[in-house]
């Protein structure tokens, strides 16, 4: 038997009366006997997201308003049943979705696997929007699968020092491309119904101290160096949510900073989604009320006592907060849900470990190593001329997926550089493993791996970092190799020149050995895929196309944040100072003439690239473009490859000093041997642009830039001028 529908009055005053008692749930929103059931406005995905937003916040009560801005387990939200707003449930992270945490539907599921990606850091060695946007839309099926609806990821801090814990975790020394790399993650992650969170919100440049220094930056380096791939992450990417770091920034701490938050964040740029803390990070009511957090998290159990939880009711029912606020927060987060169709029937299901997923992961593991040197064409190895390989390294065998803090990914598998070897090679080649080094050091240990360096045809040497070092919550201590590879890798080149040096883990000093062996690789943290990836590259079955996203100094002593020590690293009194200014990374390194071991966006192929014919076209783009670049690049080289073209601005006479070259734009793009393609990068004002910060905003001057396009940032392959005929100024 049929129910009769019930009958509603139209009216809004009457209608949250008897939702109250009587909730219709979307899918039973349906037909019955042809008559539709009225049902509330935020129960029409046909409504404008706005509409369905303030027709639910007037139904809920003071109380249940405060449930929806602090979580209730680790890592989810309650939701309010009598309204039908679901749950909402959170998970790490950038890498891939981390294991289920208490109180998951995966826990109850009892498998919580996913596919591992590879290193941040990797993804933005790729230099590849395009495979960013399919690792964001991979973990974003995963996510779904996992019934997840806010990913914590990605994170787009900014590789400051090469010492910081989780700089594998994030994209690079440079605001921009860490910038195109999020839009590309964002967009793909946000089109599967789950909301990217970019974090850390901002300048947690450094793990040392991170829950209580504060980061004393220049309005300007702030907006030039350090927000920028934020900016582009929520105006361009359209991310929903932000994470507000644990560290302070100008006196602030980063989850209830006034300044970051609402004049910037929320004013300046607009921002319409909702603002998280970082795990605990939050420590005042007040300032949490007022500047700007909506979402507070943490790991304590004792919720209630969450600061905008029961002391923020408190302090509403006092008068001495303003609702008002906390409906500003509450609208925020329901935006968030119903931008991710939370309400509504037909949200994305997921999938799972499926093929495509795997081979994302592989493709930015090949794109992402960089090949840092190749003498005398030792790689590719052809297997038809090598009988056998000595793989030394502890690295070899270690799996690394399961590391690093809260981007850890318990993989589904995880393919060690041996088994990848080991996979490619075949019979045909006899492969000696040795461990080499351990932790605790022995002599034993580097004779072995010496006298099978000695006895093979070939040495793939795999070491570098792990994530004792690489990881949440504590800086590197030194900049130097550790377990004595450094001794280790110059016995084994000695023994047999034709010694392939691979290192994972973020960069380390090389000095010590680097003249001695003919190839090196830097290969991060490669993901599940990695020892295939890792293989396809030494054999030459993919061409290395990855280009450094961070300078790699000589020595420490050389980097910026090491000008001042411990000033500008890592503080003193609980403060540290960024008296570099804008000149991070190669901004430092070419302004201030200091020769690096590698450069940024340096990497070699197996094949060669030529440049030719940079014609620089007035507008001849879309809207805002001011000038368009456009040369041809051909694969002179025998073996199909990918180049990365990097486009970037020098201006002649600024009124205020700025570095000596900014990255504005770049191409990645794949030849046949012989092909050829003609590669335009428009540039708008920003690419001409500074923070002027006695106008509070940015200005373009009426100047003459060089633009400049190389193969890296050392390696300029054709000049051109360009004259701003107007200045331009824009907030
Ligand atoms: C990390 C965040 C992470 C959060 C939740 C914090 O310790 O800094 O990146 O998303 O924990 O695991």
């Amino acid at each position: 038997m049929l129910l009769q529908p019930p009958r509603f009055f139209g009216s809004r005053f009457v209608l949250p009366l008897l939702l109250a008692s009587s909730f219709v749930p979307a899918s039973s929103a349906a037909d019955t006997n042809g008559v539709s059931p009225v049902r509330p406005l935020y129960l029409d995905p046909s409504r404008p997201l706005e509409t369905r937003v303030e027709d639910l916040l007037p139904r809920l009560t003071l109380e249940e308003k405060i449930s929806l801005v602090h979580g209730d387990s680790s890592f989810s939200v309650a939701g309010v049943p009598r309204l039908g707003i679901p749950e909402r449930y959170l998970s790490d992270g950038p890498l891939g979705v981390r294991e289920a945490m208490k109180k998951t539907p995966a826990v109850r599921l009892a498998d919580d696997f996913s596919t591992a990606m590879p290193a941040g850091i990797c993804l933005a060695a790729t230099w590849n929007p395009e495979l960013a946007r399919a690792e964001g839309e991979a973990i974003g099926q995963e996510a779904r699968a996992r019934g997840k609806d806010i990913m914590l990821g990605p994170a787009v801090n900014i590789f400051r020092t090469p010492l910081c814990g989780r700089n594998f975790e994030y994209f690079g020394e440079d605001p921009f491309l860490a910038g195109r790399i999020a839009v590309g993650y964002i967009h793909g992650e946000q089109s599967q119904d789950v909301a990217s969170c970019v974090k850390h919100f901002a300048a947690n440049n450094q793990e040392y101290g991170r829950n209580g220094i504060n980061e004393e930056i220049s309005a300007r380096a702030l907006r030039e160096i350090y927000l920028p791939a934020f900016r582009v992450a929520v105006q361009e990417g359209g991310a929903w949510c932000v994470m507000a770091a644990y560290n302070k920034v100008r006196g602030q701490f980063c989850a209830q900073n006034d300044y970051l938050l609402n004049h910037i964040l929320k004013g300046d740029w607009g921002f319409q989604g909702l603002v998280m803390s970082d795990w605990g990070a939050t420590h005042n009511t007040r300032q949490a009320a007022l500047h700007g957090l909506d979402l507070e998290m943490g790991t304590s159990t004792n919720w209630d006592n969450f600061h905008l939880a029961r002391p923020y009711l408190e302090a509403l029912k006092k008068g001495e907060l303003p609702v008002a606020g906390l409906d500003d927060k509450v609208r925020r987060n329901l935006r968030v849900m119903f931008a991710t169709h939370m309400f509504d029937p037909g949200r994305t299901n997921g999938s799972l470990n499926t093929v495509a997923h795997q081979l994302v992961s592989r493709r930015v593991a090949e794109e992402g190593i960089v090949l840092l040197k190749n003498e005398r064409h030792l790689l590719p190895l052809d297997p038809d001329k090598i009988h056998s390989i000595a793989v030394i390294g502890e690295n070899a065998v270690r799996l690394q997926d399961y590391g690093g803090g809260s981007s850890r990914v318990k993989s589904f598998y995880e393919v060690t550089p041996l088994e990848g070897l080991v996979n490619r090679a075949g019979r045909r080649v006899n492969i000696i493993f040795s461990e080499g080094y351990e932790r605790n050091g022995g002599a034993e240990l580097a004779e072995r791996a010496v006298a099978a360096a000695k006895a093979a045809d070939v040495v793939i040497y795999v070491g570098g970092l792990n994530h004792r070092f690489d990881r949440e919550g504590a800086d590197r201590r030194s900049f130097q190799l550790s377990y004595g590879q450094d001794e280790l890798i110059r016995k084994i080149a000695a023994a047999n020149p034709r010694t392939v040096v691979v290192l994972l883990g973020t960069p380390v000093e090389m000095g010590a050995w680097l003249d001695r062996v003919p190839a090196v690789l830097q290969a991060w943290y490669l993901g599940m895929e990695g020892g295939n990836a890792l293989a396809r590259i030494l054999f030459g079955d993919a061409d290395p196309s990855g280009r450094l996203p961070c300078t790699i100094p000589k020595r420490l002593a050389d980097s910026p944040a090491f000008a001042d020590c411990p000033a500008t690293y890592p503080g003193t009194n609980g403060t540290v100072t960024y008296k570099e200014g804008l000149l991070v990374g190669y901004r430092w390194f070419d302004t201030k003439h200091i020769q690096p071991q590698f450069p940024f966006g340096f990497g070699l192929n197996y094949t060669t690239f030529k440049y030719s014919g940079l014609k620089l076209i007035p507008g001849g783009g879309a809207d805002g473009t001011l000038v368009t670049a456009q040369f041809e690049i051909e694969n002179t080289g025998p073996r199909p490859g990918a180049e990365v073209a990097e486009l970037y601005v020098h201006e002649n006479h600024p009124d205020l000093p700025r570095p000596e070259k900014e990255l504005k734009g770049f191409k990645k793009v794949f030849l046949k041997p012989g092909e050829k393609e003609i590669v335009s990068i428009p540039l708008n004002r920003s690419a001409f642009a500074y923070y002027d910060p006695a106008k509070n905003g940015w200005v373009a001057q009426k100047d003459k830039f060089k633009i400049l396009i190389g193969a890296s940032s050392r390696d300029i392959r054709l000049r051109g001028a360009f004259r701003l005929a107007e200045p331009v100024s824009f907030r």
